[in-house]
């Protein structure tokens, strides 16, 4: 593997060009987790703090897995937001990063990204990188922390992932044909996370679930769902407002699955 220079302030989109993300923007060699980091000091630092890392000890993944990549790999960003508590949007958040990275990826490489429901960018049917969304309440006011956490792949090579995931992870490198520019993926990532986000007072659902179906090669493909110990096969056939699955199962009926609940089999 190619391994880049540290990520640093200079690879980042110039705070004044940003609108809601960048006021603090902090870069770790090694952390246990840049989401893990933000959630405990969520009462620390402001609305729109980046935390970047080299190498995470302890990375994150959905459901409880872990997020492993090696020092110098992987875009690996948290972003942290303080909203009320009641974020109605906040269900839309896995597509709207998953949207802005899979964007980013396409303005930095060239290449077509997608996204995979509900929380995977993916290139040409293998996942590239995923999104996980945490949040914690502030002290007793009537605030969230919400932390949006993205992982990409870029110079990995396919030794370098877990037998178990080998025949369905990809990296930048591995994909792209010509050089592959770390930096340029993460100051895209900041970019277009930066755009999703200020886009308006609220997130707009019906533009993000637009945008998500766009890029989604889900539609009419056939599924294995796991959600409460019980295993739901069907073709997937729409997307809701709330960021929802909806299946027609082959068992009969049409069901929603929501994100945060539920696995899928790749
Ligand atoms: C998934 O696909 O399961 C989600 C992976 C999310 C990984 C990112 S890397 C930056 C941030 N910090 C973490 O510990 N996890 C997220």
């Amino acid at each position: 593997m190619n391994v880049h220079r540290p990520l640093s302030r200079e690879d980042l989109p110039p705070t004044e060009s940003l609108r809601r993300l960048g006021r603090e923007i902090l870069f770790f060699s090694e952390i246990d987790s840049t989401n893990a980091f933000l959630l405990r000091q969520a009462g620390v630092w402001p609305d729109g703090t980046l935390a970047f890392a080299e190498l995470q000890t302890l990375g994150r993944g959905r459901l409880g897995r872990r997020w492993l990549a090696p020092r110098g790999s992987s875009v690996l960003c948290s972003a942290l937001l303080i909203e009320d508590v009641d974020v109605e949007w906040l269900t839309l958040l896995p597509m709207l990063a998953g949207l802005a990275a899979a964007e980013a990826v396409e303005q930095a490489t060239g290449l077509a990204a997608g996204v995979r429901w509900p929380n995977d960018i993916v290139l040409a049917g293998r996942k590239l990188g995923g999104v996980l969304i945490e949040s914690v309440a502030l002290g007793s006011a009537a605030r969230r922390a919400i932390v949006i956490g993205v992982g990409l792949n870029v110079l990995q090579q396919a030794g370098h992932f877990a037998p178990e995931i080998v025949s369905h992870a990809t990296s930048l490198e591995i994909a792209s044909p010509s050089p592959v520019d770390r930096p340029a993926i993460a100051r895209a990532l900041v970019e277009r996370l930066d755009a999703w986000l200020s886009s308006a007072a609220a997130p707009d659902a019906a533009q993000i679930r637009r945008a998500w179906l766009a890029r989604s090669q889900d539609l009419g493909t056939r599924s294995r769902l796991v959600h409460d110990g019980r295993v739901f096969a069907g073709t997937i056939v729409d997307l809701d407002e709330h960021g929802d699955l909806v299946v027609q199962l082959d068992q009969g009926g049409m069901r929603c699955f929501r994100g945060a609940v539920t696995a899928r089999e790749w």
